[in-house]
Parts: C-alpha cells; sequence; structure tokens
C-alpha cells in the first residue's frame, strides 16, 4: 500500500499501521479499558442524518469560519497531540507546515517534541499551545512565558487528564516516552527498520517545552498514563484555571469539557472557547461521545462561548453533522496523526486534502454556500 492508495482516513491508518512497529501504532490507535467511547466518538455521527436542500445555487461556496479569533479556511483545528516526531521524524514541523499550507489552526502539545518557539518561528498561520498543569509550578509558568514570547495565538488546557488513562494497549507494549525496546517488544521494533533508522539515527528524542524542568518523559522513560498521575497537578480546579487565563491573557480554551455544567462555568470564568471533547477515549472510558453531548451543552451556553466538537472526526460530513448540530468547529487528532506517520508532511496535506474535498462536496451537496447556513433543522437523529 502506498500513498497514493489512501482515500480515506481509514486508509491512513492501514498505511500507519504497515509503517509504524507496533507499539507506536498501538499508541496511536489505542484509547483506555475497552475502547467503548473511542468506538462511539465516531460511530456517533451515524446516529444522526443530513437533510440536504436543492437546487441552491452552489457554484461559489466559502469553507471557511473564524474561530478563537482568527480566520481559518475549514471548520477543522488540528488539536495537539504528543510525541508527534515518534511517529515521523518530521513531526510537529509537517503538521505545522501543513496546518500553514491549508489556513488551520495547529496546536502544539505540552509533550511535544519540537520547542514552542520554533514552531512559533515556522509558521505565520494560528497555533495553539495545550498546557498540561504540572505539580512544578515553575514548569507551567514556564510554558506560559514561552507561549507569549514565541506569540502563540491561544492556549488550550487539558482539564480531562487529572490522571491517567487506563492504557492498555501500552501497558502490553511497554510503551513510553522516549521509548524503551523490551524483550517484548523488541521484535516489533525490528520488524520496522526504516522507522527505526529514522528514530535512531536522526535528530534524538526530545520534549523541549519539559526538559527545562523534569527529566521523567525525556532522560526517564515513562508511559503517558504513569507520566499524567505522577507529573499533573490533581489539584487542579476552576479557581487555578482562571488564574491561568489570567497569567496567560491571551485567547483561552478550555479542552475535555463534557458537562452542561462545566461549560456554563467555562463562561463563569472567562474562556472563549470550550473543546467538548473526551481526548478520543483515551481517558474515561465509558464517556459520553462529544457528538452526542453537543445539543445538550450547546443549548447550555450556545453563542456566549464558541463549542469545538473533538472526537471522532474522520469525514467531512461528520465535520458538518458537528456544525448543524450547533458546534462553531470541529478538531481532530487521528485524522492526521495516521497520515502522519504514513508519510510525513505529504500525508498530512494528502489527508487535509481529503478533508476539504470531502467539506466542500458536502457542503454542496447539502445545498448551503456558507457554514452558518447549517443548523438542527439539517439534522435529524434515529
Ligand atoms: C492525543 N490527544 C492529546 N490531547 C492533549 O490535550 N494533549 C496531548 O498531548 C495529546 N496527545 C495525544 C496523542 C495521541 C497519539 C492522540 C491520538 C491524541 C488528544 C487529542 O488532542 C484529541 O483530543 C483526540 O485525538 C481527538 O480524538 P480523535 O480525533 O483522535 O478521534
Ligand atoms: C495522550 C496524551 C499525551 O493522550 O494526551 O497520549
Amino acid at each position: 500500500m502506498k500513498l497514493a492508495d489512501c482515500h480515506n482516513i481509514d486508509d491512513f491508518r492501514a498505511l500507519a499501521r504497515a509503517r509504524l512497529p507496533w507499539p507506536v501504532f498501538d499508541y496511536i490507535d489505542g484509547a483506555a479499558d475497552d475502547e467503548l467511547t473511542k468506538a462511539r466518538n465516531t460511530a456517533a455521527f451515524a446516529e444522526a442524518d443530513l437533510v440536504p436542500d436543492v437546487l441552491a445555487g452552489v457554484a461559489e461556496i466559502d469553507p471557511s469560519v473564524t474561530i478563537l479569533g482568527r480566520k481559518s479556511a475549514l471548520p477543522l483545528i488540528l488539536s495537539p497531540t504528543a510525541l508527534q516526531r515518534v511517529f515521523h521524524w518530521q513531526g510537529e514541523r509537517a503538521v505545522a507546515r501543513a496546518a500553514e499550507k491549508f489556513g488551520l489552526w495547529c496546536g502544539i502539545s505540552s509533550l511535544a517534541t519540537v520547542s514552542i518557539e520554533e514552531v512559533g518561528a515556522l509558521i505565520a498561520t494560528p497555533k495553539m499551545f495545550q498546557l498540561y498543569v504540572h505539580k512544578d509550578r515553575g514548569l507551567n509558568a514556564s510554558m506560559i512565558e514561552r507561549c507569549k514570547a514565541a506569540k502563540f495565538d491561544a492556549i488550550a488546557l487539558t482539564v480531562d487528564t487529572i490522571v491517567g488513562g487506563k492504557r492498555e494497549r501500552c501497558l502490553r507494549s511497554g510503551f513510553s516516552s522516549p521509548p524503551r525496546f523490551t524483550p517484548a517488544n523488541l521484535l516489533g521494533y525490528a520488524l520496522k527498520p526504516r522507522w527505526g533508522l529514522d528514530y535512531l539515527l536522526r535528530e534524538k528524542f526530545s520534549l523541549p517545552n519539559l526538559d527545562t524542568h523534569v527529566s521523567q518523559g525525556t532522560r526517564e522513560a515513562v508511559s503517558v498514563q504513569r507520566y499524567f498521575t505522577e507529573m499533573l497537578d490533581q489539584n487542579l480546579d476552576w479557581t487555578m484555571a482562571a488564574k491561568i487565563r489570567e497569567e496567560w491573557g491571551g485567547t483561552f480554551v478550555l479542552k475535555g469539557v463534557m458537562s452542561a455544567a462545566d461549560a456554563r462555568r467555562a463562561v463563569e470564568i472567562g474562556a472563549d472557547a470550550i473543546m467538548v471533547s473526551n481526548h478520543g477515549g483515551r481517558q474515561l472510558d465509558g464517556s459520553r461521545a462529544p457528538f452526542d453531548a453537543l445539543p445538550e451543552i450547546v443549548d447550555a451556553v450556545g453563542g456566549r462561548i464558541e463549542v469545538i466538537c473533538d472526537g471522532g472526526v474522520r469525514r467531512g460530513t461528520h465535520v458538518l453533522k458537528a456544525l448543524a448540530a450547533g458546534a462553531d468547529c470541529a478538531s481532530g487528532g487521528r485524522l492526521y496523526l495516521y497520515a502522519l506517520a504514513a508519510a510525513g508532511q505529504a500525508g498530512v496535506e494528502a489527508a487535509l486534502t481529503i478533508m476539504r474535498e470531502e467539506i466542500v462536496r458536502a457542503m454542496k451537496l447539502m445545498g448551503v454556500t456558507r457554514l452558518d447556513q447549517l443548523n438542527r433543522d439539517r439534522l435529524r437523529y434515529r
């Protein structure tokens, strides 16, 4: 299978599986416990049907939105995801450059393998830094200051990882940050020599936004599940979130809100947006799917805060369903990560081309020329 054979996100998943050592693929593809929530995140979109209007004259359409105060060429944000140079040696550099080329927001994780400064200098399009609040208060302050200096456009505070989700595939494979080779997984790595040569001979693994303050995750290999449980501040609460917003002073997003009550509290502390998200099913398995939660959350806060539907998006129609349900934008991680792993920047650009084509085609078949014409009247739940 090769890049030209990839016609949808699932094809990229197959190519990523072929290219990656299975422990690395399982880290991306895997989720928590029985992975019920990860499955529901995507399946939820099949529970609602789009109602097209015809004869709408759609020769000229505008698939752009303004989200987080910036213009985005599509209603799609590339969600922040960790460890990208483990998936492909080009890592966050490839994703950032592809995001810029497509005019999309790019999310950079606290556990990124490329620094805040480098991404800040690399692209001129909107960039969001995803903050994990660590027990080390100095580290938290350092990341916020570095984002200010690098002129990041938003900070997304992730609020659904107060402890690590039970990542059973990673428990079996021994996947860690950085990856460690064990008797159980060595063959898996050895069978993918191209990945191995890139990983061993190219730029050394690092977590440049964290290793100024902590050695876990770089000098000390640790599973992501353990990293969350041991390194993140379990006292994180609404008071601390409000203080972080104050300290940052810029566009502020809460990532991982799943209840109407929390959505209302996000408005109260002055957040600009919420990412309705269960972390791609990687945290609380059994949690509701973002698409399922949208109506209740939008009704609770619609209009007072921007609502981003994050999780399970694999099709352009998923994006349109999320907007019809009331979201202002959609976002996703695996939708570009499989492609990154499969073929670096060329892969991400191919995946974004497919997503853009699917969004435009669906808009035209829906008879909409602008995305604000989508509303609940264009959706029927089964
Ligand atoms: C993530 N996600 C994530 N979220 C976050 O706030 N910080 C992070 O560092 C990461 N890292 C990460 C790595 C990998 C491999 C995945 C798959 C996901 C969650 C991510 O931002 C997003 O919420 C989910 O990926 C959305 O689900 P989909 O689009 O992958 O189905
Ligand atoms: C994950 C973390 C890094 O989901 O957010 O793996």
